[in-house]
């Protein structure tokens, strides 16, 4: 968002919890209350405004954020394809493209949306294990610059497809390296055991196939091991095993000039933070090692770590109850708005919007005063 609100002094206080620097309490008059502010907005106002639950998220973090990725890969040629997964809103796409970012996406409709915030595909790559034939043929028309092919029988539909349309498809096998991303097991996809990409072994047969099939160009190795990684050595051995793969190929005579490593990189939602350039200089170190010399252009897919951080789900306590001693509060927002403590025991930090003083909060209470909270995203 833009900053729209009156410019007010941000304070220490409440900052212990992590937190992006976008986001802040601040006092707007001398003697209120500490409200949350994002950038210049306060969020309570927001939320009167607007209603809840409420999606807020700071452009001034996610421009910040692409930009340490640059910054942090600056050495190599390299084209950021921002996961359009982590966050399809069109307003969001639009700041992405606005930095000259590219894309991932893993279906036609992400396709249409990105498709929508820059006519032209040539920077959108996709991945995915089911990519269907109209999406197939709607990222064709759009002359999209890769497809991270994830398996025999779809790299045969894609040539036909291909063949069809009389175009090229330029591809990148997804290769399974078998490298544990030391994630939640919900959101881990780089071990043998697990549908996405292909095992090395078999992905030689497709490279030599794809080859000699005249609607396919061969034109990168590709390989995403997971989301929320924190370890950064998972990355390294991943990469490692592609670097091995591209030096194979390039002898068995395939133009190997990408290398696309997927997303996957995580953020804090518990601990204190270290600065974000920092932590995405230390990603950069992991993946850029295991490919010196190789002389690749480098694809990356973030997309947590662009979107996570710069977002806060404004909802509203609307009633509170106590079963059996234990005292909750009932939100207007529920798992439809915020899917992953439900789906695999995320943990998102949970905040008043308004930081009363004991004599305030009292009043507050007396008055009926219905607190907003804020979720980190
Ligand atoms: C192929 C692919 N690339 C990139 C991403 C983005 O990962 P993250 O949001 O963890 O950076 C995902 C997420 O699932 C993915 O499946």
């Amino acid at each position: 968002m833009r900053g729209a609100g009156k410019s007010a002094a941000k304070t220490g206080i409440g900052n212990r919890i992590l937190r992006a620097p976008a986001f802040a309490y601040c006092r707007s008059a001398a003697s209120g209350p500490l409200s949350l502010f994002c950038e210049q907005t306060d969020l309570a106002l927001l939320a009167e405004r607007h209603g809840t639950p409420l999606y807020v998220y700071s452009s001034e973090t996610i421009r910040a954020r692409l930009r340490a990725f640059g910054k942090a890969f600056c050495s190599v040629p390299h084209t950021l394809c921002y996961s359009v997964k982590a966050n399809s809103t069109l307003a969001i796409l639009r700041l992405v493209a606005r930095e000259k970012a590219g894309f991932d996406v893993v279906s036609g409709g992400e396709v249409e949306r990105v498709l929508r915030v820059r006519p032209k595909g040539a920077r959108i790559v996709f991945s995915g294990v089911g990519k269907t034939v109209p999406e197939m043929e709607l990222a064709l028309k759009s002359g999209i610059l890769l497809f991270n092919v994830e398996s025999a029988s779809e790299l045969r539909t894609l040539a036909a497809t291909a063949a069809r349309l009389r175009k090229k498809a330029s591809i990148a096998i997804r290769v399974n390296p078998d490298v544990s991303a030391k994630t939640h097991p919900y959101i881990s996809t780089g071990l043998h055991e697990h549908k996405f990409g292909v095992p090395i072994p078999e992905a030689r047969t497709l490279y030599a196939a794809a080859a000699k099939h005249p609607n396919l160009n061969v034109a990168g190795v590709s390989v995403h091991i997971g989301s929320q990684i924190t370890d950064v050595g998972s990355f390294k051995d991943a990469l490692q095993r592609v670097a091995e793969l591209v030096r194979e190929l390039r002898g068995a005579g395939h133009d190997i000039r990408y290398v696309d490593a997927g997303g996957g990189l995580g953020i804090s939602y518990l601990a204190t933070q270290t600065p974000f350039a920092e932590k995405v200089a230390v990603y950069a170190k992991a993946v850029l090692e295991p490919l010196r010399k190789l002389n690749v252009h480098l694809l990356l897919e973030p997309g947590r770590s662009i979107v996570g951080p710069a977002g806060v789900l404004l909802t509203r306590v609307i009633y509170r109850k106590t079963n059996n001693s234990k005292r909750f509060l009932i939100v207007d927002a529920a798992m439809n708005d915020l899917l992953r403590p439900s789906l695999y025991g995320a943990h998102h930090e949970m905040v008043p919007v308004k930081r009363f003083r004991v004599a305030q909060r009292f009043n507050a209470a007396i008055s009926r005063a219905i607190p907003v909270a804020a979720l980190a995203t």
